[in-house]
């Protein structure tokens, strides 16, 4: 799915960002992908995704 229109940013893009690099931020995030560069519609959206890759990288930390 697309999360950012203006750039074709998808969901899956994203989430292996977050999976490969580890950002911390939504800025760490938006250095990786362009996200938010234009309308920054999809800023909301791809905040939700970080934090939810995030908590799945912390919860695969804690059962490993
Ligand atoms: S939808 Fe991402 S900048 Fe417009």
């Amino acid at each position: 799915m697309y999360v950012c229109l203006c750039n074709a940013v998808t969901d899956k893009a994203i989430r292996n960002a977050v999976r490969q690099h580890g950002p911390h931020t939504i800025k760490q995030l938006r250095s990786l992908v362009p996200i938010g560069k234009d309308c920054g519609k999809c800023m909301r959206q791809a905040r939700q995704i970080l934090l939810e890759e995030r908590a799945a990288i912390i919860h695969l930390h804690k059962v490993a």
